[in-house]
């Protein structure tokens, strides 16, 4: 046997000994799938309320929902639209990721079209924008009629550059008409609006009005930044519900943990729990028995989850870097000294990811020193330090270290406050933990 294969097998027999399969985390909802979600998602109950009641009219409706990053925006949407597509019979729900320089027209007409494998018409606007589309190449395979291979027709359509639509809007309603023909609902969702330049957002709501008005729902995601406020207060109307996601509580993130790890859960691992149980798939582990947690503790786990400070995205990166330490270690169980070597791993990782430049790592430092930087905190030193006049020129690079993870942007409404995000071993993250000990 190869090294390499008998690590293979050592890792095997911890992930055995931990009661699960693979590690479960994963930082964006958008790549784990709707049957994942469903088996996951946790809390949130009483926003599902107040969107699925507005659904349950059938007026169309606009929907924007906001919140930081990995606040879980893409899980409730995604849930959301797995909610209608299993109880309402009749609704088409589509998703989209809003590509960087898109107009809405453009990316609700795509997310449509590709919900509508069976109908020529879309079919045809995806082939004219140079999109895949399953259903015709199945199609030409079958049918045999085209005189190059299949492989072939794969590289023509990956390369060719997405040709707009000349009138997206129009195009768009024409397939939503057919769509609605068939159905009584549907649903688009465009996700990640703020991704885009954020002066560009608010144009790209006003050039929308045209699809906004139409016979379809949508729903929008956004960051709470300052563009989506002005949003709010100049469109009113613009919107039927405006719904900002807000960190959660540690009892719900802990509930979270133990979704995630009974997800992963082999049939042996449940069977242990109620042998008597044939159908151990849809068994979970119960949530306060101590086992729900393994290879945490009912301890390390409320510490993990407190650490997470709310954050689904948090708890998911804290708990992947956690579960490789320990791996690493072939620590059985975690206990807090493992969870501290788990910390200290992720502080290593973030740090490492690639694209950080000395700026942002001077910039880094002295947030990291300050505990929080802002424009009522900075000194004339600190700016000397970091190369720059004024406070306002280090914002795109506080934004960016904000997308990385790095960095957290404090709810204050006045100003831009920053502060370091729990997966930084930083002083104030440290004298957290020792409250918390001390308490
Ligand atoms: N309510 C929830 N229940 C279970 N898991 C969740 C929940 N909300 C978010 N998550 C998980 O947390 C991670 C981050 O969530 P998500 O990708 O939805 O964040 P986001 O707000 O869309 O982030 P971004 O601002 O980067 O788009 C994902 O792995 C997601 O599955
Ligand atoms: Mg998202």
């Amino acid at each position: 046997m190869s090294d390499g294969d008998k690590i293979w097998d050592e890792l095997d027999n911890i992930y055995d000994q931990w009661g699960i399969k693979e590690i479960p985390f994963s930082e964006s909802a958008s790549t784990i799938g709707q049957a994942k979600i469903k088996e996951v998602f946790t809390g949130r109950t009483k926003e599902l309320r107040e969107v699925l009641n507005l659904f349950r009219g059938r007026e169309r409706k606009r929907l924007l929902i906001y919140g930081w990053i990995g606040i879980g925006k893409t899980a409730f949407i995604l849930e959301i639209l797995g909610i209608l597509q299993r109880k309402t019979k009749n609704t088409i729900t589509a998703y989209i990721s809003l590509p960087q320089g898109m107009d809405l027209a453009t990316a609700a007409l795509i997310a449509l079209a590709r919900e509508m494998e069976d109908d020529e018409w879309a079919k045809q606007q995806l082939n004219q924008m140079g999109l895949p589309t399953k259903k015709a190449l199945r199609n030409r395979k079958v049918k045999g009629k085209a005189n190059f291979s299949l492989a072939g027709v794969e590289v023509q359509e990956e390369v060719v550059a997405i040709q707009k639509p000349q009138f997206p809007s129009l195009s768009f309603e024409g397939l939503l008409q057919r769509a609605l023909k068939k159905s009584d609902q549907v649903v688009i969702a465009i996700d990640d609006l703020d991704k885009q330049d954020p002066a560009r957002v608010r144009q790209l709501l006003l050039d929308a009005q045209g699809i906004l008005k139409s016979g379809a729902s949508f729903i929008f995601t956004g960051h709470p930044s300052g563009i989506t406020r002005d949003i709010l207060i100049a469109e009113r109307g613009l919107f039927d519900l405006a719904l900002k996601l807000e960190a959660m509580d540690v009892d719900t993130i802990y509930e979270m943990l133990v979704k995630y790890l009974n997800s992963a859960r082999p049939k042996k691992f449940l069977q242990r729990f109620i042998p008597w149980f044939s159908n151990a798939k849809k068994f979970q582990v119960a949530l306060d028995d101590p086992q729900a947690v393994a290879p945490f503790t009912p301890e390390t786990a409320r510490l993990l989850c407190e650490r997470s400070g709310g954050v689904p995205r948090w708890l998911n990166r804290l708990g992947s870097y956690v579960l490789l330490k320990a791996a690493k270690l072939d620590a059985d169980i975690i206990t807090p000294e493992i969870l501290q070597q788990g910390f200290a791993y992720a502080d290593e990782q973030v740090r490492g990811q690639s694209g950080l430049t000395p700026q942002d790592f001077i910039i880094l430092e002295l947030v990291l020193e300050k505990g929080i930087l802002s424009d009522a905190n900075v000194t004339i030193d600190d700016l000397q330090r970091m190369k720059v006049n004024t406070f306002s020129e280090i914002l795109p690079i506080l934004d960016k270290l904000v997308q990385q993870d790095l960095l957290r942007r404090l709810p204050s409404d006045r100003t831009a406050e920053y502060a370091a995000t729990p997966l930084l071993l930083s002083p104030s993250n440290e004298d957290d933990n020792e409250e918390k000990e001390a308490d």
